[in-house]
């Protein structure tokens, strides 16, 4: 269903922007998932951090049909965020583009952005999910229980802000595919914990302070401020269950799970999707492209510290920065 809306007239002109890859792309990908978890039949009454957690999360429900001003008028005359980290700019074929295209081409960009944290919303409401089943004790399955709807919302506001925009969703890129596949797959409830809080918790926090910072589109800036602490809830959830949790594992242990997060770190650093699609479209020469964007990360180590930043501060805060995987960090230029 088509929702009419001023956001959704004023940003039509998003909608016939190209895609070749969303034309055949598959409307959906299965998992079959085996999962090793825990049915606690004890209820302790104590009352510790993941409860008050689980307080915070009953009282901090919101609404994301009737919560969000979705009348409010748009900025959709302009570009949808600042030039602020947008590595297009100084690449030749898109700065002599006219600005009226430029523009265009910034609409898409933004599509494509804003699809990449809707898939990660269903990917962290599928996992915790899963989390539900799996963790051990009856305090964080009820936490986690709580995450499922916040993620939900999350879904909600995302697919609802990005139909209006106009066009069809494009499907995520191939490094969240895997990413998320392997999530979902992973048998062990602390290796899908990891992923879940640490990994993609971290990341997308990180993620929504930027396009806070950056975002035109006042419906967008004023969602993610509720987004937000919904996401400190989990991050918070994270560090303080796993804490526990790896400081009884062995050294072997450890250095998998670290291993296993700085694996992901480093493709999704590395992934250039996003830009490789629009220069795809555009007929750009993709090898000067990857070029200008390496040079870019180069120019603009911050970016990418930052964008980390909030991983590396909670792998620390939970014991997953080892000694190799801090000098993996290093070598990568990720480390603040
Ligand atoms: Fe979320
Ligand atoms: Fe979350």
């Amino acid at each position: 269903m088509l929702i009419h809306s001023p956001l959704n007239k004023q940003l039509r002109q998003t909608a016939d922007a190209p895609d070749q890859t969303s034309q055949h792309a598959s409307q959906h990908s299965e998992f079959s998932a085996e999962m090793n978890g825990v049915i606690p039949w004890h209820y302790p009454q104590v009352k510790t951090p993941i409860h008050r957690l689980y307080e915070l999360a009953k009282a901090g429900q919101w609404n994301a049909n009737t919560d969000i001003p979705w009348e409010r008028d748009s900025a959709a005359a302009h570009f949808p965020s600042s030039d602020e980290g947008n590595p297009l700019l100084g690449f030749p074929d898109y700065d002599r583009l006219p600005e009226a295209e430029r523009r265009r081409l910034s609409w898409w960009q933004h599509r494509l952005e804003i699809a990449e944290l809707l898939h990660g919303e269903q990917a962290a409401m599928l996992i915790a999910s899963q989390l539900v089943s799996c963790l051990p004790t009856v305090e964080a399955k009820l936490f986690a229980s709580t995450q499922v709807a916040d993620e939900a919302r999350h879904v909600e506001f995302f697919s609802r802000y990005l139909h209006e925009l106009g066009g069809e969703i494009p499907p995520p890129s191939n490094a969240l595919m895997n990413l998320i596949h392997e999530c979902v797959d992973e048998p062990r409830w602390d290796m899908k914990f990891i992923s879940c809080q640490i990994l993609i918790e971290s990341l997308a926090m990180a993620r929504f302070q930027e396009l806070r910072q950056n975002t035109r589109v006042p419906v967008l800036r004023f969602a993610i401020d509720y987004i937000l602490r919904d996401e400190a809830r989990h991050v918070r959830f994270g560090v303080e269950f796993l804490r526990e949790h790896l400081a009884t594992l062995d050294e072997a242990a450890l250095e998998e799970r670290s291993r296993f997060v700085l694996d992901n770190v480093l493709r999704l650093a590395n992934s250039l999707n996003i830009y490789n699609r629009i220069g795809l479209a555009k007929g750009w020469d993709l090898a000067e492209l990857r070029r200008h964007l390496r040079r870019y990360r180069l120019q603009h180590p911050e970016l990418n510290r930052q964008r980390f930043r909030q991983l590396t501060l909670n792998m620390d805060a939970v014991g997953l920065l080892t000694t190799a995987g801090r000098t993996r960090l290093e070598r990568m230029n990720l480390l603040s």
